[in-house]
């Protein structure tokens, strides 16, 4: 009886439209726009687009369906929204499930942690944008593109303190994370409904229009280096020979996982607010859609083409190697301030940024609030405070140390969810059972799944995780534990601290009796 209670105390999104957009605005995040670029840059082209495209198959359609599941499975029978709870009631109930669980919990975190904080810098940018203090650049004739993008290169710099040695110096920058830290407190204050759905519902038309009134401008976009149009045939011209490269797979899925929010909890936690008899099949094809068009469509029709107008293929390719932030944050900019109506511009890419990145960090950081109340029965308003307050202690070590960032990106944002995603369907669909976990997908449908993707999540994700697995145990792990700075090592320390408590509280969780249909 008191189970009931509990169950029926669960929010639940108001909404169909409400739930697919929180879920878009989920998934559709600084990746589609500043991660996607690069990584198809970087890799290629059109070569990284083939990898890119099996791995949405075989890996992000697949996991899509399988996170929504289980959340749904979690929240509307178990009564528990993250991992810990639903590990433990699929698996009869192991005490190591739970474990494996707190994974579930610790990525999220570890992820938030971070996230915010780079969030923040793209408001920043759209605030100077909109001020216009921005550097000023006169022409392109005649300069290097080094030359070029130098000016921006040291107002990224000095944003975020990289110049200072020493003490932190840009106010700025930390009054704009206080804001942006207060403003994810504030939606997620409200709540599921009142918060999360009600911004989602507004944020999510007005981002699409945001993205199409830039892809339009940047296809306008034309000098003698190059034109938009030759962007987008290096991103779409079809390149076989990478499919023999390993390290263009891993970023491959690695982009999928990022995009799709998939392996992070994320998804699962958002589910676990959806009825037990409403639809997910459809929904979670929606959002995947929704998406994939954010991402391959707008995402790789505004950076990359814009770049490639201004510095031709080779010089874009080599921007993006030059660091994850340079196409977004030097290149971008130091283009748009010098096209007409180019401060306009350059605020809608980052106010665009901003928002797409405010939809994710909300989801990102839900999870542990689920846990909190979900696990030990805490209101709304005190698990938003303490899981806001433990982000807020922690981000100042990846605000103030520079590489802490670098070192929690790669453990929770790259390899760990390869990890935690191959435990997932080998819970749901190894031990919980094929044939259940396939019903809970299909139940409630608006459409049936095709009976080829159970075969496909059964065998082939989880043999295609392992193999992900296997080379980042063979290549990356020993290549990035050999760095043993002392900024390393903090975050590290700083990891495996979150992981221990998460854990503790992940075993000294309540347990919930399963309430049965
Ligand atoms: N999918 C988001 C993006 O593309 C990132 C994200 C990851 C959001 C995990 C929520 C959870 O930026």
């Amino acid at each position: 009886m008191a189970d009931m209670t509990r169950l029926s105390g669960r929010e639940k999104w108001a909404t169909k439209i409400g739930l697919i957009l929180a879920m878009a605005g989920n998934a559709i995040g600084l990746g589609n726009f500043l991660r996607f670029p690069v990584q198809a840059a970087e890799n290629g082209g059109g070569a990284f687009m083939i990898p890119y495209l099996i791995a949405l198959i075989f890996i992000g359609i697949p996991l899509m369906w399988v996170e929504w599941a289980m959340g749904r499975y979690g929240g509307s029978v178990l009564g528990h929204g993250t991992t810990p709870g639903i590990f433990y009631g699929m698996t009869g109930r192991k005490k190591w499930a739970k474990i494996l669980g707190a994974i579930g919990l610790w990525i999220p975190m570890v992820v938030a942690i971070y996230y915010i904080y780079v969030e923040s810098w793209t408001l920043g940018y759209a605030i100077k944008f909109a001020m216009k203090a921005v550097p000023k650049i006169k022409a392109v004739e005649g300069l290097s593109q080094e030359e070029y993008l130098k000016p921006f290169k040291e107002f990224l710099g000095e944003y975020l303190g990289a110049k200072g040695k020493g003490l932190y110096k840009p106010t700025f920058a930390y009054i704009v994370f206080l804001i942006t830290f207060a403003i994810n407190y504030y939606i997620l204050y409200r709540g599921v409904v009142k918060g999360i759905e009600a911004f989602a519902k507004k944020a999510m038309p007005l981002l699409y229009i945001m993205a199409i009134i830039l892809l339009v401008r940047v296809f306008m976009l034309e000098t003698p280096k190059g034109s938009a149009v030759e962007g987008l045939g290096f991103l779409w011209t079809p390149d076989f020979s990478a499919l023999k490269k390993p390290e263009v797979w891993i970023a491959a899925a690695g982009q999928v996982f990022f995009t799709l929010s998939l392996g992070f909890s994320a998804i699962v936690a958002y589910a676990s607010y959806i009825d037990r008899n409403d639809d997910i099949a459809l929904s979670g094809l929606t959002t995947t859609a929704l998406n994939e068009f954010a991402e391959v469509i707008l995402g790789g029709s505004i950076a990359i083409p814009a770049a490639v107008a201004f510095f031709g293929v080779a010089g874009t390719v080599s921007v993006a190697k030059s660091g994850a932030f340079s196409l977004g944050f030097v290149s971008l900019p130091a283009i748009f301030v010098n096209t007409p109506g180019g401060m306009f511009l350059g605020f809608l890419w980052f106010f665009l940024l901003f928002f797409a990145g405010l939809t994710s960090s909300i989801a990102i950081t839900q999870p542990f609030i689920t846990f909190l109340q979900d696990d030990f029965g805490l209101p709304r308003k005190k698990a938003v405070s303490l899981t806001m307050l433990l982000i807020f202690i922690v981000v100042q070590f990846v605000i103030f140390i520079p590489g802490v960032l670098d070192e929690m990106d790669l453990w929770a944002g790259t390899i760990m969810l390869v990890l935690f995603a191959l435990v997932e369907i080998v819970i749901f669909f190894w031990m919980f059972g094929a044939d259940k976990a396939w019903e809970e997908m299909n139940r409630g449908g608006i459409i049936q799944i095709p009976r080829f993707f159970y075969y496909i999540t059964k065998y082939v994700t989880p043999i295609f995780l392992i193999v992900l697995f296997v080379v980042f145990m063979k290549d990356y792990i020993p290549k990035s534990l050999a760095n043993t700075s002392k900024e390393v090592m903090l975050a590290r320390g700083l990891m495996i601290g979150l992981f221990i408590l998460f854990s503790v509280l992940a075993l000294k969780a309540k347990d919930h009796k399963e309430v049965e249909e």
